[in-house]
């Protein structure tokens, strides 16, 4: 029969992230006949399975349909195991040969492995699974990048030892969200906004991640990073990267990742009265997991002082945006699911109507749930009345693209690593610059562990939070 033209290989594939994201993922690319014909799948790990161990794990996140019987055994036909060592460089031989067996094949790495074995796995991959003659090699990399700039620093220039920038690919899921790759043609493909895109007129910006969990047993991973780094360091700014950033010269990954590495060297770290941190209580009057605060998660250390909440407003000192705030907000714990970006217009400039009737114009470009971009805008109350209403230009993709399916974050990405497109993969001097703006505050919270202020389960968040937005500049028009 044919070779392989590619061979897909899961690093850690007994592990939470494989079973969950990659396995699923991988079988919805498979099934949408969107992956190259002839891709095989390896799974590697410690733990003596079997594949169809493997499958049983996966089997419940994959979501297959009744139709889809035939489909999914023709993919497991493609996948096969190897058990082996992560520091064993003769296990990394045997799964060469593994890969060997499938013919010449372009090669894809998937690091979905936890940070104290990232060293020994990439070195072994290097020395002994790389593809030869004219075919590539990719490696897929995913957070933690380390806890600071110096530790993260440290990775980069271990895997700059190894691998070319080009064969990088460090995953930001958020990066694969539709409203986050919308942004550059939100920006960039429509005359009205470029020429409003700046101090003289945008008041603030707030971007916010609301989650209505807490930590769900995940406690003892969380409390090593905080939502500072869960959250707010990667995927909050790097939306604030895309929002704020000049004009890329082309949509090629290099140009675009310039200018966001450019944005960022323009942010100072914030500053101690721009920062509000949280950690969520139990609330008494609430329904099942909402008794249960923070330090209540028996996988939390006690007496943790881990924020998981943050707001933190940032400033970009450049000509377009010098003064303007931009302020990162998410928090665990919250009232709803939430995830949008909303950019709010200063006065109208001699406003001749009653005074208070004129709102401000806020454009809020909703991530999650439910996508949506709009405006909001005055109108005259329609009918005989002469008053004025805040009303909305509303682009609701779900009325609007009716029937369109939005492909999961991670299908996207992975298929982007199958056709080499980086850009929506991070650079290794933009995620240095990332951590830069953010390890001061993250060290001074590991050396002087300030008590990060209380707020129950199921709220909107420590009220400081809402003041800190007020002060800088952001007036509260609704639900945000
Ligand atoms: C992950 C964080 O990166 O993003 C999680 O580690 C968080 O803590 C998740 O829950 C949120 O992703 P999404 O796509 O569900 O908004």
């Amino acid at each position: 029969g044919h070779g392989a033209s590619h061979v897909f290989v899961i690093l850690g594939a007994s592990g939470d992230l494989a079973k969950k994201k990659i396995y699923p993922t991988l079988w919805w690319l498979f099934k949408d006949g969107l992956l190259p014909a002839h891709t095989y799948f390896i799974g590697y790990a410690r733990s003596n399975l079997t594949m169809e161990q493997i499958r049983e794990k996966s089997l419940p996140y994959m979501k297959v349909q009744k139709n889809e019987e035939e489909k999914v055994e023709e993919f497991f036909k493609l996948n096969t195991y190897v058990s082996g060592k992560y520091d064993v460089k003769d296990d990394f031989i045997r799964l060469n040969e593994a890969i060997e067996k499938k013919g010449k094949s372009n090669r894809l790495f998937y690091m979905a492995l936890p940070p104290s074995v990232f060293e020994s796995v990439t070195l072994n991959v290097k020395n002994c699974c790389m593809a030869q003659g004219d075919k590539w090699t990719r490696i897929v990399v995913e957070k933690p990048f380390g806890k600071d700039l110096d530790s993260s620093n440290q990775l980069s220039n271990h895997l700059a030892s190894l691998f070319k920038e080009e064969e990088l690919y460090r995953i930001d899921h958020y990066l694969g969200k539709e409203m986050v790759q919308n942004l550059m043609v939100l920006r960039f493909g429509n005359r009205i906004y470029g020429p409003i895109w700046n101090r003289d007129n945008i008041a603030s910006v707030v971007i916010s991640f609301k989650e209505p969990f807490g930590t769900q047993g995940r406690g003892g991973y969380f409390d090593e990073f905080g939502i500072l780094r869960d959250v707010m360091q990667n995927h909050l700014l790097q939306i604030l990267t895309l929002v704020a950033m000049e004009k890329p010269p082309s949509t090629d990954a290099e140009d675009i990742r310039n200018e966001k590495v450019k944005v960022l060297k323009s942010i100072p770290p914030p500053s101690q009265e721009n920062v509000v941190l949280g950690q969520y209580v139990g609330n008494p009057d609430g329904s099942g997991d909402e008794k249960e605060g923070y330090l209540d998660d028996p996988t939390v250390p006690k007496g943790s002082v881990t924020p998981t909440f943050a707001t933190v407003a940032l400033f970009v000192k450049n000509e377009r945006w010098d003064g303007v705030p931009f302020i990162l907000r998410c928090g665990k714990a919250l009232n709803e699911r939430k995830a949008e970006v909303r950019i709010q217009f200063k006065d109208v400039a001699g406003d001749i109507f009653r005074e208070g009737e004129v709102k401000r114009n806020e454009l809020v470009i909703r991530v999650q749930p439910s996508e949506a971009i709009y405006m909001k805008m005055m109108a005259k109350t329609p009918g005989m009345s002469i008053d004025c209403e805040e009303s909305e230009l509303d682009l609701t993709y779900g009325s609007r693209y009716r029937g369109v399916k939005m492909p999961d974050a991670y299908e996207r990405l992975i298929l982007d690593v199958f056709m080499g497109s980086q850009i929506h993969f991070v650079r290794s001097d933009e995620l240095s610059e990332a951590w830069r703006i953010f390890t001061p505050l993250l060290h001074h919270i590991d050396q002087e562990k300030p008590k990060p202020i209380p707020y129950k389960y199921g709220s909107r968040g420590p009220a400081e939070s809402d003041e800190l937005l007020q002060r800088n500049d952001f007036q509260y028009t609704g639900s945000y």
